[in-house]
């Protein structure tokens, strides 16, 4: 990990007041989050059903993601960018994964976010930590396991489960995770994980006592459909804005209205002149 690198994770770890993480998958929309004052963008592999219309995150690939890793990082100056590992890099296995990684880390990323998804995780992050790559663990809700048919469901409702949730964090956290993202987990069941760990906690649908919050800028700005989990709050519905948009200029082309003459290119009366005497 580049000197810079190392300050940067290290400074997101260190800081007092709540930290703020947003996704991005392109370069504009990542320095809008820069200069929004965003610590922290996730090239998240919602990427798929956000963005790529996919019915699943499984479904992106390392080349899909590093297309848009690549972007988000020529959108910004100094906020570090984490890229999540997709599923189709841990299926090939551990070394092809952990060389997956360390491109995202090659390209500028600070690190990866790994998944658990089984002790591959957790031998995945020590490699990743090791090779120096920042690795941000995932744990509760992780989508990647989760079937979208049978339902994404809150985790850590009962004893056995809460100890599952706390071993894979623990272990992620052993491992070398300078942070865990904690997913739809009942408030006092993450105040009672995360007396265990000394990582900071990066919640969605955490409730409020994480050291960070994330969320999806499409969901946080209302450009997604038919998406209301208890956990998101929407700040605009720029969908609606967008799409007010769109059909008043469909309107308008179609009346003739568009485009007016102050939307037209002039030329010198005679240039014009001169053209329309050419033979
Ligand atoms: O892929 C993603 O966007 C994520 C966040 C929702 C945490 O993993």
């Amino acid at each position: 990990m580049s000197l810079s690198a190392a300050s940067q994770i290290r400074h997101f770890c260190r800081l007092r007041r709540r930290r703020v993480v947003l996704t991005a998958y392109d370069a504009p929309t990542a320095a809008l989050l820069e200069r929004s004052g965003v610590d922290l963008i996730l090239v998240g592999d919602s990427l798929a059903t956000v963005i790529l219309g996919y019915a699943s995150t499984r479904e992106v690939s390392f080349r899909e993601m590093r297309h848009h890793v690549r972007a988000v990082l020529r959108g910004v100056r100094n906020v570090g960018v984490i890229a999540d590992l997709p599923h189709k890099s841990i299926r090939r296995g551990i070394a092809s994964a952990h060389r997956d990684a360390l491109r995202f880390v090659e390209d500028g990323c600070l690190g990866v976010k790994i998944e658990w998804l089984g002790p591959e995780s957790e031998t995945l992050t020590r490699r990743c930590v090791r090779s120096g790559a920042g690795v941000i663990g995932h744990v509760g809700l992780t989508p990647q396991s989760a079937s979208p048919k049978a339902g994404f469901k809150v985790r850590g409702l009962d004893r056995d489960d809460v100890g599952a949730v706390l071993d894979a964090a623990r272990r992620l956290e052993n491992a070398g995770a300078f942070a865990l993202v904690f997913e739809c987990i009942p408030e006092a069941v993450t105040d009672i994980i995360k007396k265990h760990l000394s990582a900071p906690v990066v919640g969605i649908g955490a409730g409020r006592h994480t050291e960070a919050q994330v969320l999806v800028f499409q969901d946080v700005v209302g450009l997604t459909e038919g998406f209301h989990p208890r956990f998101l709050k929407r700040y605009a519905e720029t969908g609606a804005v967008a799409e007010a948009a769109v059909r008043r200029f469909v309107r308008e082309v179609q009346s003739g209205r568009f485009p007016a003459k102050k939307n037209t290119y002039r030329i010198k009366a005679s240039a014009l002149r001169s053209l329309r005497e050419m033979p």
